[in-house]
């Protein structure tokens, strides 16, 4: 049904006037009363409860940042029987993004190209849209990012007013170093700029948990770009600096093996040509860390077969956004029911 009569329908709209659409018909849904609750009921038989970093997860699928940045159809969403929706990126005052067009489909090799480069209407906002009713059962993380007008160096004040703002509304938070569209934020995953902000997000995390009395897990969002070496680095600062987790990955850079002519459209990679570097990396990290670190894999879900694979390559849980968009809201329920 979505791939014969929706998908050509919302691709012949510009990419991302098709997605605020979407996320209009979600929010709607989500307001309806009643309507959540009851289409999730239908999804919860299939569930297998999950639990990582102190949190326990109805089911192992959840819907990847970037999807609903403001937080505005999260209860639609989640009647689609995700087991966890992380929000954001939110940075902390709201800002525009970069020009439009900005996200690209490229049906050849189901893949999308984006350069959002985090519009949105910033932390208080987010933080407004996610007080009140929660669902049932639901996990939310908050998934943070700094502005662009932010220098790098003072990058860690960005985050810990996120963390004031958001750990005690969400169940998890995210330190995402790894949008390829915010100039330099990857750097923040090399050895010593990542300790140096984690130090400080640590000392923030420790007073937040201190008043609410509850364990806030923090994880990390990495690129799938990072050589071996830049990777070890990483995690050895994760472990150290005591990060209850990792996403792994964020989009790429690369542009191997892509054949549609948007290929060289500037922006983040993700959908099929994901697939397989984000799985790989993802073992390297359960390797390299002795499967201490729990791990959320994104990047290239496109099917059942696909979740799977993450899942044996040690992931905990996995998130898809682009597989949403070619496969249609059904994928969620295909995972649900195969796994
Ligand atoms: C993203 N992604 C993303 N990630 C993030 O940490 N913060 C963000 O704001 C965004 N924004 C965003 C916008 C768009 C249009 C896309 C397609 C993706 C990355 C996303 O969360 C995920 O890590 C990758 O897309 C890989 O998963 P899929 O899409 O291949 O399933």
């Amino acid at each position: 049904m979505y791939r014969h009569f929706f998908r050509p329908l919302l691709f012949r709209l510009e990419a991302e006037r098709a997605h605020s659409l979407t996320i209009h018909l979600m929010r709607l849904a989500g307001s309806l009363p009643g309507l959540p609750a009851l289409v999730r009921t239908r999804y919860r038989a299939f569930s297998r409860p999950v639990q990582a970093f102190g949190l326990v997860f109805p089911n192992p699928v959840g819907l990847a940042a970037g999807y609903d940045k403001d937080a505005l159809a999260w209860r639609g969403l989640a009647s689609l029987g995700f087991g966890h929706i992380e929000i954001g990126t939110v940075t902390p005052r709201p800002q525009p993004g970069n020009s439009r067009p900005r996200l690209f489909r490229l049906p050849e090799d189901a893949a999308l190209i984006n350069r959002m480069g985090f519009p949105g209407r910033g932390a208080r906002f987010v933080a407004r849209r996610l007080s009140g009713r929660r669902t049932p059962g639901l996990v939310l993380g908050v998934n943070l990012g700094i502005n662009k007008d932010t220098a790098l160096d003072e990058s860690a004040q960005d985050y810990v007013s996120l963390i004031k703002i958001f750990a005690p509304l969400a169940d998890y938070l995210v330190v995402n170093v790894s949008s390829p569209n915010t100039t330099d934020l990857r750097r923040l995953q090399a050895r010593e700029a990542l300790d140096g902000l984690l130090v400080q997000l640590t000392q923030e995390r420790g007073a937040q948990e201190r008043d609410l009395g509850r364990k806030i897990p923090v994880l990390v969002k990495l690129a799938p770009d990072l050589c071996d070496d830049e990777l070890d680095d990483a995690l050895e600062v994760i472990l150290q600096r005591g990060m209850d987790g990792v996403i792994a990955t964020n989009t790429t850079v690369s542009r191997e093996g892509l054949v549609s002519r948007k290929r060289s459209e500037a922006g983040g990679l993700s959908g099929q040509p994901l697939g397989d570097p984000s799985t790989q990396m993802i073992q390297k990290i359960c390797r390299r860390t002795a499967d201490k670190l729990p791990v959320i894999g994104a990047g290239g879900i496109m099917s059942p077969a696909d979740a799977r694979e993450k899942l044996d390559a040690g992931a905990s849980l996995v998130q898809l956004y682009t597989g949403l968009i070619y496969e249609g809201p059904q994928l969620v329920q295909r995972i649900l029911n195969a796994i």
